[in-house]
C-alpha cells in the first residue's frame, strides 16, 4: 500500500479509540449467519467426511489439500494486519493471530496440532503413512487459487480484508465441528484417551478459539464499516471467500469421487 493509500483511509485513527459507531452491526451479524445454508458448508464433501471412513488415497487427498490451505492461514491474518489501519481491529487480529501461534508455545500452533492429528489419523488407515511434507502434485488448483484470491482480498483494503475474516471465523466453528463429526468414525480405531488426545486440533477451536474470533470479526467489520458503499464492498468479500471455499471443497470431493468412478 503505497503512502497516500494510507493517508486517504477513511478509518485512519492517530491512537487506539473505543468509542467508534458500530451502527451496521446488526446487518454484518446478519450477513455473517447466511454461512450456515451456503455451499462453504452444506456440500458434498462434507457429506462424505461424515457417512464414512476415508481410503489412504482419499485422506491423502483431503488432508494435504486441508493442511495446505489451514498453512496460509497465519499469512492471510498478517496481510490483514497491515490493510486495515483502525488500532481496535489491529489488536483483535493479533488476538486471533496468536491463538493461531500458539500463544507463543511452538507445541501449540495450530498448524502443529493440526500435523499431529493428519499424522494420527494416517497411521490408522494405513501403517506406512507418512507426512513429512507436502506433496505438491496433490494440490489442486482450486486450493491454489483459494490461497492466492483470498489473500489478494486482505492486501485490497481495510473493509475487503474485513469482509474476507468475517467469512474466515463465521465459516471456521461449523467446518472444525463437521470436521469432528466425520473423525468420530474412527473411534474404533483408537483406545478411548488416545482418541481424545489426538482430538486437541478440534477441541481447541470448539472450545474456545472459534467462538472468540467470531464476534471479534464482527467488532472488527462493524468498526470498519461507515456508510453503505463500505457495507458492500465488504459484504462483496465475504462472498468471494465463501464463494472460493466452496470450490475448494467441491475441488477434493471432485478429485476422490472421479478416481472411484475410474476405478471401477
Ligand atoms: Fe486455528
Ligand atoms: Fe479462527
Amino acid at each position: 500500500m503505497s503512502y497516500n493509500d494510507n493517508s486517504q483511509s477513511k478509518n485512519l485513527s492517530f491512537i487506539p479509540n473505543d468509542n467508534v459507531s458500530l451502527r451496521y452491526e446488526s446487518r454484518i451479524r446478519e450477513l455473517a449467519n447466511t454461512v450456515f445454508i451456503h455451499q462453504a458448508l452444506k456440500n458434498s464433501f462434507y457429506e462424505l467426511w461424515v457417512s464414512r471412513p476415508f481410503t489412504e488415497i482419499e485422506f491423502r487427498k483431503f488432508s494435504h489439500n486441508y493442511f495446505y490451505r489451514v498453512h496460509a492461514t497465519t499469512r492471510r491474518l498478517s496481510v490483514a494486519l497491515v490493510s486495515i489501519d483502525d488500532w481496535n481491529s489491529k489488536i483483535q487480529l493479533l488476538h486471533n493471530l496468536s491463538d493461531e501461534l500458539g500463544a507463543g508455545f511452538s507445541e501449540n500452533v495450530h498448524v502443529r496440532v493440526l500435523h499431529r492429528w493428519i499424522n494420527s489419523l494416517g497411521r490408522k488407515i494405513d501403517s506406512s503413512w507418512r507426512f513429512d511434507a507436502i506433496d505438491e502434485s496433490m494440490i489442486l488448483d482450486t486450493t491454489k487459487e483459494f490461497i492466492a484470491e483470498t489473500e489478494s482480498l486482505c492486501q485490497k483494503g481495510a473493509l475487503s480484508a474485513c469482509g474476507a475474516i468475517l467469512a474466515q471465523e463465521w465459516h471456521g466453528y461449523t467446518q472444525i465441528g463437521l470436521l469432528y463429526e466425520g473423525f468420530r468414525n474412527y473411534k474404533p480405531l483408537y483406545e478411548f484417551d488416545d482418541f481424545h488426545d489426538v482430538s486437541e486440533y478440534f477441541y481447541v477451536h470448539l472450545g474456545r478459539a472459534e467462538k472468540e474470533h467470531k464476534e471479534q470479526a464482527v467488532t472488527m467489520c462493524a468498526r470498519n464499516c461507515n456508510s453503505e458503499s463500505d457495507f458492500l464492498e465488504m459484504s462483496d468479500s465475504f462472498q468471494r471467500y465463501l464463494q472460493l471455499l466452496a470450490k475448494f471443497w467441491d475441488g477434493i470431493h471432485l478429485s476422490i469421487t472421479d478416481n472411484q468412478v475410474r476405478s471401477t
